[in-house]
């Protein structure tokens, strides 16, 4: 993929304030998501990953860093444009169901409102069109609680839908789902992705969410560390090759893997040095040098 990233962040920092202590989110986190990418987002609780969702929502400013949405800068847009790309350019999947869809319209009348919010005309047209297309053609006068919860992500997909989003941010959107519902789910992230070509970004803590997607990257103290790639996936995403690599960041830092570090006792300094076409990091630690 050649085209223009759909998102790029470059050395990414969000520092949340509470009180006089500080608690740092995002610590230098560069990514880019692709046209047409579906990207899976990985990594433990508290690792910055709801963080960087609501930066690239333009909820929150991240507090240094640069994110450049298709092409312009997040940071430099104005209410109006921050507006207008909330509600025409993203679209936005929460884990709780109940955030996603107002508790007292049908599935039909919540897919209908963004559309209506914007003064679409044919709003009941493709709201039915979105509800045939998630597989809930026979749902559409159901109200929220009248849905299962696969069911309620559903309509909750074809709501975030509604307004052709080019970008959709997802916040374990399976969060409170069974294992086979959300399967389900993401087949359906990844049908819809493939048919319109919109880009994904997808946090969740569900090991399955890699057989979905394009790419996963973890992040590890709000950063990305790893990449994981399915170099050839099959239609179903059966016996596909995984590629794993560690992501340098732009200004040449690397997480160098826990486990790696424990076995060789490594808690603060190294020396790199380039034999060949090799780095050999080394623990530099006098008492035991050259044999790390
Ligand atoms: N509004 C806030 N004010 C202060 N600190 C916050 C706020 N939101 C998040 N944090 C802190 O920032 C860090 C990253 O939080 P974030 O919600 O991005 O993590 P996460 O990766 O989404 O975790 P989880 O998997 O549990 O949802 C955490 O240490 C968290 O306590
Ligand atoms: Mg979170």
């Amino acid at each position: 993929m050649t085209s223009e990233p759909v998102v790029e962040c470059t050395q990414l920092v969000h520092v949340y304030r509470v009180g006089s202590s500080e608690v740092i989110a995002l610590q230098g986190l560069d990514l880019r998501v692709e046209s047409g990418e579906m990207l899976g987002v990985v990594g433990s609780s508290g690792s910055g990953k709801s963080t960087l969702l609501k930066v690239l929502s333009g909820l929150l400013v991240s507090t240094g860093g640069k994110v450049m949405v298709g092409g312009e800068n997040l940071n430099g847009f104005s209410e109006k444009r921050l507006d207008r790309y909330r509600r025409n350019e993203l679209g936005f999947l929460w884990q709780e169901t109940a955030r996603n869809l107002l508790p007292y319209l049908s599935a039909a009348e919540n897919v209908a409102l963004p559309m209506r919010l914007l003064g679409a005309g044919n709003a009941s047209d493709r709201a039915a069109e979105l509800l045939d297309q998630v597989g809930l053609a026979d749902r559409v006068d159901h109200r929220p609680h009248e849905l299962s919860g696969g069911e309620q992500q559903r309509v909750a997909l074809a709501v975030a839908l509604a307004n052709k989003p080019t970008l959709l941010l997802a916040d374990e959107p399976t969060g409170e789902l069974d294992s086979t519902t959300t399967q389900e789910v993401f087949e359906l992230m990844r049908q819809i992705g493939r048919d319109t070509g919109l880009s994904q970004v997808i946090v969740s803590h569900d090991p399955e969410l890699a057989r979905f997607v394009d790419r996963v990257v973890r992040i590890r103290d709000g950063r990305v560390s790893t990449e994981h790639r399915h170099v050839s996936a099959d239609d179903n995403g059966a016996d596909a090759d995984v590629d794993t690599v560690m992501m340098v960041d732009s200004i040449g830092r690397l997480q160098l893997p826990q486990e790696h570090l424990d076995e060789l006792g490594i808690t603060d300094r190294v020396t790199a040095e380039l034999v060949d076409d090799v780095i050999e990091i080394r623990r530099a630690d006098p008492r035991s040098e050259g044999d790390a």
